[in-house]
């Protein structure tokens, strides 16, 4: 190795020498691996490239994101959804024609194939909307076999034509699946048949007019106005998080070459997880469960001795505050002073002195704990009137931006190889001799194996 090499350990408890690396330059791991490197293991992929993208920029410690350049705090406070979800598709925000002519595009996507009001329709009410979603996003292959790649080869998605289709077919079909889905889940009728208006509306009002039928009745004029602006800046912040584990996971499944709303499935389960967008559901229910700000110290206990998580704080990326966090908590103020209703929430007091404690307490300080995206979406979603289960979705209809500029990202990416990691092995190489059915009770016997299946734990 050449001099001045830095020594890492390795599994073996050698150490490998290796030339300096500049900080800036990441190097391939199969030139490492040619210059006698072992295979790094690296689990939850914590220090590993594992793509190339130009699409979003994170500074984790100094609580920095870009999208495209632009900062997030600008375009919260001077764009919409629409003009994000652009930028972050076609690299450029859109001129006022071609603004319109793709919200025009998206509400012209916006009628759900009857295939799929079925399979929504056949799940119980009680069915977790994102179970759902996981289900519809799948199946929108059988209504476009021209866009899969395993009935018309992988060509399907080279022309820009096929891929603005793809565009167009999901970002308006998004809206009206979720609105459909929160109808089904809740019980009340959607309509299908979206009716489009002189001027296309916004993708967030279109969302709106669609989902909120019922809370809409008994709602002001200024109070629809805050919510809606409320809700697409949330959309806004939610559109693209660069490789976080759901967009990671679009492009994981698109690399075996499957269809492109298979891999917003596969995105969409992601999501689902308590500790990725499925966060905001969980801080309700935990701030639920604490119940009142006198609990909080008990509660922080608790997460101190592993018994809990903190939903709604830490972060991969971040180690410092959540810049959309920043971005939510002013979002909740506006939403607050609009709709008398919701200042009398419980949860804000509690959020808010759970906020305090934790910032102010070493475990977490030293952890670099500090609240996330998620901490206090959850409350303003909560002023619209919908089951906290149904919050996965208002992060789903948001991020289907990002997860789409990631996919066509990756579809001319020349690096670009099917994923498959490698594995660190801890079990018997072998070969073993196989026991027959009578020798193996004495093997287990002697070995003490756990017999855990015949006790039926
Ligand atoms: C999102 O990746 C993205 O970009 C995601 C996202 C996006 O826009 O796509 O930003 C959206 O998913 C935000 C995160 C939402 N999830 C939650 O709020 C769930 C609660 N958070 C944690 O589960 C956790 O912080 C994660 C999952 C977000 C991050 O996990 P890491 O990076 O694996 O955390 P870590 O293991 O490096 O934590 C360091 C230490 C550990 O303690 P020690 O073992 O060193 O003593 O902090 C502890 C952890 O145990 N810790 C927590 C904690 N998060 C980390 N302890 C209590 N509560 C927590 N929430």
């Amino acid at each position: 190795m050449p001099e001045g090499g830095r020594s890492i350990p390795n599994m073996s408890k050698q150490t490998v020498k290796v030339s300096p690396i500049a900080a800036s330059t990441p190097v391939r791991s199969s030139n490492l691996h040619k210059a006698g490197v072992p295979k790094l293991y690296d689990p939850g992929l914590a220090t590993t490239l594992a793509y190339k993208s130009s699409i979003t920029f994170l500074n984790g410690s100094a609580g920095i994101l870009r999208y495209r350049g632009y900062p997030i705090e600008d375009l919260a406070t001077s764009t919409t959804f629409d003009e994000v979800a652009y930028l972050l598709l076609f690299k450029y925000l859109p001129t006022r024609h071609q603004l319109e002519d793709f919200c025009a595009s998206l509400s012209n996507n916006a009628t759900i194939p009857s295939h799929i009001i079925s399979i929504v329709k056949a799940f119980p009410t009680s069915a977790h909307p994102m179970t759902i979603l996981v289900t519809a996003l799948a199946s929108l292959t059988a209504a476009y076999p021209d866009l899969n790649p395993a009935i018309n080869g992988q060509s399907v998605y080279s022309s820009t034509k096929a891929r603005i289709k793809v565009i167009h077919i999901v970002m308006g079909i998004m809206p009206s699946l979720a609105a459909l889905i929160l109808h089904h889940t809740s019980g009340t009728t959607y309509q299908n048949n979206f009716r489009k208006q002189q001027k296309p509306l916004s993708y967030t009002e279109r969302f709106f007019q669609q989902a909120f039928t019922t809370q809409l009745r008994g709602m002001t004029s200024k109070t629809r106005s805050v919510l809606i602006h409320a809700l697409d800046t949330l959309l806004v912040l939610h559109a693209d998080h660069e490789q976080n584990c759901s967009t990671s996971a679009v492009r994981h499944l698109s690399s075996s070459g499957v269809d492109v709303f298979s891999s917003l499935s596969s995105g969409t389960a992601a999501l689902y997880g308590p500790l990725h967008g499925g966060a905001c559901e969980a801080v309700i229910h935990m701030l639920t469960r604490i119940g009142h700000s006198k609990n909080v110290p008990e509660f922080l206990e608790k997460v101190k001795n592993r018994q809990e998580l903190l939903m709604g704080f830490g972060h991969r990326v971040y180690k410092t505050y959540d810049p959309r966090a920043k971005i939510v908590r002013r979002l909740l103020k506006q939403v607050l002073e609009s709709d008398s209703n919701s200042t009398q929430d419980p949860l804000i007091e509690v959020a808010t002195s759970l906020e305090k404690a934790a910032l102010n307490d070493t475990y977490f300080v030293e952890r670099k704990l500090y609240p996330n995206i998620d901490f206090y979406s959850g409350i303003i979603y909560k002023t619209l009137r919908v089951d906290p289960s149904f919050f996965g979705m208002f992060f789903a209809i948001g991020r289907c931006a990002g997860w789409l500029a990631h996919w066509q990202e990756f579809l001319d990416d020349n690096d670009r190889r099917i994923a498959r990691p490698h594995q660190w092995f801890t079990g018997e190489v072998g070969p073993l001799k196989v026991p027959n059915i009578g020798e193996r009770e004495q093997k287990q016997k002697s070995e003490n194996a756990d017999d855990w299946y015949s006790a039926k734990l």
